[in-house]
């Protein structure tokens, strides 16, 4: 069986003091029976990591650059982020693909980098209210992960997959679990065709997650828990979800 996993995505939100906070309140409200993460913005990755260290939840950054080193002004490697701990690194979330122009090469190139630094990429995919209303779902997804399949290689099976209807994100609309169920058992379908270890990998569902329909979300069958924006900036939501998942 998977075991759950749950992750907070902070987005650009919070201050040293509301962090502080946020992670006192987590902490008093586990453990969990999920795995449970919170990314972060990177300046505050080694408070984050500091005040994590021995806890049961992990840390992550929201971004890694395809790069190793050198001339990227701005950019934050692989090799940084690991030397703070960071387990998971989100690649190819939606608000990156929309206003830094990530391309699904790109984003396959993030995750490779975080892989090189046994940091566990979370590759969100997902399509625009415009695509599902083509019917074009199934045909985005499948090729933005596919980039990642091929770039990745064998190596694939270490990925945490993200579905995230663009459309739900931040919106107060959730896919129905039977929406979501359909498209996560297209993405195992083809991680199926391209890795023997397909049954094993998680794939998350993003996307107006909140502690009233998280669990029947998490009660699909390809569903491995969730990538959680807004809800995780309120460590009682957060911790609910996190129990929902459990
Ligand atoms: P939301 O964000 O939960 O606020 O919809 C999810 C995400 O963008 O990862």
């Amino acid at each position: 069986m998977r075991r759950k996993l749950v992750v907070g995505n902070w987005k650009m939100n919070g201050n040293r003091a509301t962090n502080a906070e946020l992670l006192a309140g987590l902490k008093a409200a586990g453990p969990w029976v999920a795995e449970v993460a919170v990314c972060v913005p990177s300046p505050y990755l080694g408070d984050v990591a500091l005040s994590l260290q021995g806890e049961a939840i992990g840390w992550g950054a929201q971004d890694v650059s395809a790069y190793e080193s050198g001339a990227y002004t701005g950019e934050v490697s692989a090799a940084m982020l690991a030397e703070f701990g960071c387990r998971y690194a989100l690649a190819g979330h939606s608000e990156r693909r929309a206003y830094h122009a990530e391309s699904d090469q790109a984003v396959a190139d993030k995750a490779k980098a975080a892989l090189a630094h046994r940091i566990t990429p979370i590759v969100c995919v997902g399509e625009t209210l415009a695509e599902r209303e083509a019917d074009q779902t199934a045909a985005v997804v499948k090729r933005q992960l596919s980039a990642v399949i091929h770039t990745l290689g064998h190596c694939i099976s270490q990925i945490v997959v993200a579905y995230e209807p663009v459309w739900a994100i931040g919106t107060g609309k959730t896919a129905s679990p039977e929406q979501a169920q359909a498209v996560h058992a297209l993405l195992r379908a083809q991680l199926k065709a391209a890795t023997e270890h397909a049954d094993t990998m998680k794939i998350l569902y993003g996307g107006s997650v909140k502690a009233d329909n998280a669990a029947t979300l998490f009660a699909q069958p390809d569903i491995d828990g969730g990538l959680i924006g807004g809800a995780s900036l309120k460590a009682g939501d957060f911790a609910a979800i996190c129990r929902a998942a459990g």
